[in-house]
This record gives structure tokens, C-alpha cells and sequence, in this order.
């Protein structure tokens, strides 16, 4: 049996067309010194889904020279050409197709995806939160089911599953709760999500069980209340440690959110959920 540590890079949020070359340069050096057993990037590769865009996410991406599982984001879907967001919705991925939800299977881990992101969603306009459609939970827990005993599991998704902000009762991603409690249900270790552009490691109750929710910052400079960051998790006996490493030098407990927010804008209102490390971008980012 091989029970040796693992370490995983877990970044989320690049946007390519608003990435931190500081932050992504980085990123890349950390990789090629460290080597982690896996690099999985939950979404939103590019900022509008554009040829250039693309491009170089996925030259990026190919650069790296250790496993990798990259998930769709909302901002990954052509945005200006709706045949192509219906019909064709991946195809601007075609130089990283082989990577794309791409199950790693690792010594005892398995990093298995989940989607969330879809091409239109009826009850909503815009469609940028996320939809787990019973489709896509069926394929992750049929994906689960199938491990050996004894695996440890991570499912990686774009968006966090909290279904509904109680505060203002906003929805987030739809079917949330009950995927989470089918995730909990499964005794997973944790899900891994981006969207919020900012770090948390969170654990919440369902009626499944506990469920671990760790979320990644951004490489890019549509930032939130942290500065660009990505997560170590590093894998050890009965233990899962997450580091959020930043170039800032800002400990891992404040640059953790400790409450999902409805989306990647800075916290404008009071009572906004924001890190203690409060970086707060003076003016919002621009989202196109
Ligand atoms: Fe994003
Ligand atoms: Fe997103």
C-alpha cells in the first residue's frame, strides 16, 4: 500500500485576458520546483471565452509538467456566439480537450469532476451561477462508486454548492443542497470549487453529513478581498491541510472567507462576508 504524503495545487479563477503575470510566473516556478502530484484547476480559465483567450490558458496549461484536471467555468463558454455556447460549447478547448473534467487517479486519491457550469438555464438570466443537473451529479457519484475501498476522494467543480444566501435569500447554484448531502453521503473528503475568487476551507452540515468545502482564490486581478492566491492541500494519513498561498505573504486563517459570498464582486454592502485580510479593490473589477 502506498501511504506516502501527497501534495496537490489546487488555483482557480486565471482568466486569461485579466491574468496577474506576476502571480501566474509565480505559480509556474512553484510548479516546476515543487512538483506536486496534481494540479486541479477548478474554472474560469479566461475572462470572456475568446480565441486569444484561449489560446493561452491552453499553452499555459500544457506547459505544466505534472498531472492536471481542469474544470469548466462560467466564463469558459463562448459568450458572444450563442450557436457555438449551444452546439459546440467546448470547442475553443480543443488543445486541452484530454484535460478537461479529466479524472486523476493517484495513489489512494481520486480527484473526481463535477460540472456546474451549463449553457442556459431556464429559471435565470444571466447564467453565470451555477446548476447541477441530475445528469452531472449521476456522473460524479457513478464515478465515486466506482473507487476501490479505501480511496480518498476530492470532486472538483467550478462552483461552491451552497444553494441559497439565507441573508437575502439569493439562489447559487441550484440543486446544491442536494448534491452536497449526496457528496456527504459518500463520505467524500472534500469538494473543491472556485467562482469566488476568494480562499475558504469550510465545513458544513447537511443532511448527508459533515461536508468539507474548499474554495481557491484567483490568479487574476479581478480581485475580491485577497490578494491572487492559490491552495496547497496537502494530503497526510487521516489528514487534508490547505495553505493559501499568496505573494503577499498573508497567514492561510486570514486569507480564508469564512462565509460563501453570491459572487466574485468585492463586498460592497455592509455585512459583505470578507477575509480578515481585507484587500479591498477601490474600485470593482471590470467583468468584461
Ligand atoms: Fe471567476
Ligand atoms: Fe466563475
Amino acid at each position: 500500500m502506498d501511504d506516502r504524503t501527497l501534495k496537490l495545487f489546487h488555483l482557480s479563477d486565471i482568466h486569461f485576458g485579466l491574468e496577474d503575470r506576476r502571480a501566474l510566473a509565480w505559480v509556474e516556478e512553484c510548479i516546476a520546483r515543487e512538483k506536486p502530484d496534481a494540479v486541479a484547476i477548478t474554472g474560469d480559465l479566461t475572462m470572456r471565452a475568446r480565441h486569444g483567450e484561449f489560446d493561452a490558458a491552453c499553452a499555459w496549461i500544457r506547459a505544466l509538467d505534472v498531472p492536471v484536471t481542469v474544470e469548466i467555468g462560467n466564463h469558459d463558454i463562448p459568450y458572444f456566439n450563442l450557436f457555438e455556447r449551444f452546439f459546440q460549447p467546448y470547442r475553443r478547448f480543443h488543445a486541452i480537450e484530454d484535460l478537461i473534467e479529466a479524472e486523476l487517479d493517484l495513489p489512494r486519491l481520486a480527484i473526481i469532476p463535477l460540472k456546474t457550469t451549463t449553457r442556459a438555464q431556464w429559471q435565470r438570466f444571466p447564467w453565470s451561477n451555477g446548476w447541477v443537473t441530475q445528469g452531472a451529479l449521476d456522473e460524479t457519484l457513478a464515478a465515486i462508486d466506482a473507487q476501490p475501498a479505501g480511496t480518498r476522494i476530492l470532486v472538483a467543480a467550478h462552483h461552491p454548492l451552497t444553494e441559497r444566501r439565507e441573508r437575502d435569500n439569493k439562489l447559487l447554484t441550484i440543486n446544491g443542497t442536494k448534491t452536497m448531502a449526496a457528496l456527504a453521503g459518500r463520505g467524500i473528503d472534500a469538494i473543491l470549487s472556485g467562482h469566488i475568487h476568494d480562499p475558504f476551507d469550510m465545513t458544513v452540515t447537511t443532511s448527508g453529513g459533515p461536508l468539507r468545502m474548499i474554495g481557491a482564490g484567483t490568479l487574476s486581478h479581478r480581485l475580491r478581498s485577497t490578494p491572487p492566491s492559490f491552495n496547497e492541500i496537502v494530503i497526510e494519513g487521516d489528514e487534508i491541510r490547505v495553505n493559501a498561498r499568496n505573494l503577499e505573504d498573508v497567514a492561510t486563517t486570514d486569507m480564508l472567507i469564512k462565509e460563501v459570498p453570491e459572487n466574485a464582486l468585492p463586498p460592497r454592502a455592509p455585512g459583505d462576508p470578507v477575509a480578515p485580510v481585507g484587500a479591498v479593490p477601490a474600485i470593482d473589477p471590470p467583468v468584461s
